[in-house]
C-alpha cells in the first residue's frame, strides 16, 4: 500500500487489531508497527502478526457466534467486528466420515467441510480478516489476484461491505468461478497469463495506486490469520483436542501453515492438551513444487509452470512453500501429489461415500489421503482429519465427463425395467 494510506494508517483507531501488537518477521524476528506492511524492512522476509493474548477461555469462545468471530480474541480484528457488515463465515461442519474411512481403511476419519461457507470455499475466512484490516487502514479499493475462489470471496465480501472491489484472475479459469465473481463485481479483470503472472501484476498495481488493499499482497499478514480459524474449529469440534493427523491442500501454502499456528496457539493458551500431531500437504502433480522438494529432501522450492485441472491449487511459486516443508517434516508428516485422473477419482469417491461434492482441490486432498495410506506414510489406525476447502459446483467440468445418467429412457415402466436398475 502506498504512502498516502500509510499516513492515514497512523489514524487507525484504538484496538483496531484486537490483541495483535506488532508485525514480526518470520525470518529474522524483526518487529514493525501494525500497518499495511508485508515485507521485513531488514531482510525482506514475510511479516506475520504477533499477539499478546492475555487470558482466553473455552467458555468465552463457546459463548460467541457460530462463525469465525467466536475466535476474535485470537485474530487481528477489533472487539466490535460483528458490528460491521461481513459474510460471517466459518463454523462449518466437521463430519465423521465412516464410509470414506471404511473405503480407505482409516479407522477414525473426519472431513472438515468448508464448501458450505458463504461463497463455497475456505477463502471467506481469510477475506473476512483482510476486509477488517482494509477498513481499519482506510483502504478505498478491496482487491486480489486469485486462482478463483479468492476472487469469489473478495467480490462478495466487498459488495456486502459497500467497498469497491477489483479482482484479477487468469483468463483460462473455470467459467463458474468467473461468473461467481462477476455476479458480485463489475470489475473482474481476466489476465492472459497464469496465476503467478497475475500475482506479479497485482504487486505492481499495489505499488502504483493509492489506497488499494490487495488482500493477499499488502494486507497478507492479516488475511492469512483467517485460516487459523480452521484449526480452532477442528479442535473445538473434536471436543477441545487435536487430531493425530491432518491432510491439507497446498497452493501458496498459507492455509497449512496457519492451521499449524492455530494448533500451537491453542496448546500455548492451555485450551487443548499438548500432543504430537502430523501435518500432511496435498498437491496436484501438474503443480507440485512443494511435494517435489519434499521428496527430493531439499529446502529450496523450484518454481514450476502449472498444468493441472486443480486450478485453485495452481500456484507455481508458492510464497509459504518453505514453511510447509518445515512443518510437514517437523511434525512427521509429508507432502504428496496425485495425477489429474486421481483428482477426478477423489472427487467422485468423496461424493459417493459421504455425500459431499468437492471441487478439484478437495479431489486432490482426498486422493492424496488415499495415496498416503496406500504408501504407508499415514498411519491408518490414528484419528485423521481431511479438509475439503471448496465446492464441486465451481469445477463441474472436472467430472462432467466421468459421471452421467445411468440410462436415458422413455417414460414407461417397461423401459425402466429394461435398464436393470430395479
Ligand atoms: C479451494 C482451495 N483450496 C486450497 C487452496 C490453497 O490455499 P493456500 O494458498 O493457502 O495454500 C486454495 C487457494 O486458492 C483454494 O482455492
Ligand atoms: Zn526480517
Amino acid at each position: 500500500m502506498s504512502a498516502a494510506v500509510v499516513e492515514k494508517a497512523s489514524t487507525t483507531r484504538e484496538g483496531a487489531f484486537g490483541n495483535a501488537v506488532a508485525l514480526s518477521c518470520r525470518e529474522c524476528g524483526h518487529r514493525v508497527d501494525l500497518g499495511p506492511f508485508y515485507a521485513c524492512p531488514e531482510c525482506f522476509g514475510p511479516l506475520e502478526i504477533a499477539y499478546e493474548f492475555g487470558e482466553v477461555t473455552r467458555e468465552q469462545i463457546e459463548a460467541g457466534p457460530a462463525n469465525i468471530w467466536r475466535y476474535k480474541a485470537l485474530l487481528p480484528v477489533p472487539s466490535d467486528i460483528e458490528q460491521s457488515p461481513n459474510m460471517e463465515p466459518g463454523f462449518t461442519r466437521l463430519l465423521k466420515a465412516d464410509n470414506l474411512g471404511a473405503e480407505l481403511g482409516i479407522a477414525d476419519l473426519w472431513v472438515k467441510d468448508d464448501s458450505t461457507n458463504p461463497t463455497n470455499s475456505f477463502k471467506d475466512r481469510v477475506v473476512a480478516c483482510a476486509l477488517s484490516a482494509a477498513r481499519e487502514l482506510h483502504a478505498k479499493v478491496f482487491a486480489c489476484p486469485s486462482t478463483g475462489n479468492l476472487a469469489n470471496a473478495v467480490a462478495a465480501a466487498g459488495a456486502r461491505a459497500g467497498i469497491k472491489t477489483v479482482v484479477f484472475i487468469p483468463s483460462n479459469l473455470e467459467q463458474p468461478k468467473q461468473v461467481n465473481s462477476a455476479v458480485f463485481t463489475d470489475s473482474l479483470v481476466a489476465v492472459d497469463g497464469n496465476y503467478d503472472d497475475v500475482n506479479k501484476l497485482a504487486s505492481e498495481i499495489a505499488g502504483e495506486e493509492d489506497g488499494w488493499a490487495f488482500v493477499n499482497v499488502n494486507v497478507r499478514p492479516y488475511y492469512a490469520e483467517g485460516s487459523k480459524t480452521l484449526g480452532y474449529e477442528i479442535a473445538e469440534q473434536l471436543g477441545w483436542r487435536l487430531p493425530d493427523q491432518i491432510v491439507i491442500p497446498v497452493a501458496s501454502g498459507s492455509q497449512l501453515t496457519k492451521v499449524h499456528k492455530a494448533f500451537q496457539e491453542l496448546i500455548a493458551l492451555g485450551l487443548v492438551e499438548d500432543k504430537p500431531y502430523r501435518v500432511f500437504g496435498a498437491q496436484a502433480e501438474g503443480c507440485s513444487p512443494v511435494s517435489v522438494a519434499y521428496k527430493a529432501g531439499v529446502d529450496a522450492i523450484r518454481p514450476v509452470k502449472p498444468d493441472t485441472i486443480a486450478k485453485s491449487l495452481a500456484i507455481g511459486n508458492p510464497a509459504d512453500g518453505i514453511y510447509v516443508l518445515d512443518i510437514c517434516r517437523g511434525t512427521g508428516g509429508a507432502v504428496e501429489d496425485v495425477t489429474d485422473d486421481q483428482v477426478r477419482e477423489g472427487i467422485v469417491l468423496l461424493a459417493r461415500t459421504e455425500g459431499i461434492f468437492t471441487e478439484t482441490a478437495g479431489g486432490t486432498t482426498v486422493a492424496v489421503l488415499k495415496k498416503l495410506v496406500e504408501t504407508g506414510q499415514l498411519d491408518a489406525s490414528l484419528e485423521t482429519v481431511v479438509i475439503n476447502t471448496g465446492h464441486g459446483l465451481k469445477t463441474l467440468d472436472a467430472v462432467s465427463g466421468s459421471v452421467a445418467p445411468a440410462a436415458t429412457i422413455a417414460p414407461t415402466y417397461a423401459a425402466f425395467a429394461a435398464t436393470g436398475l430395479a
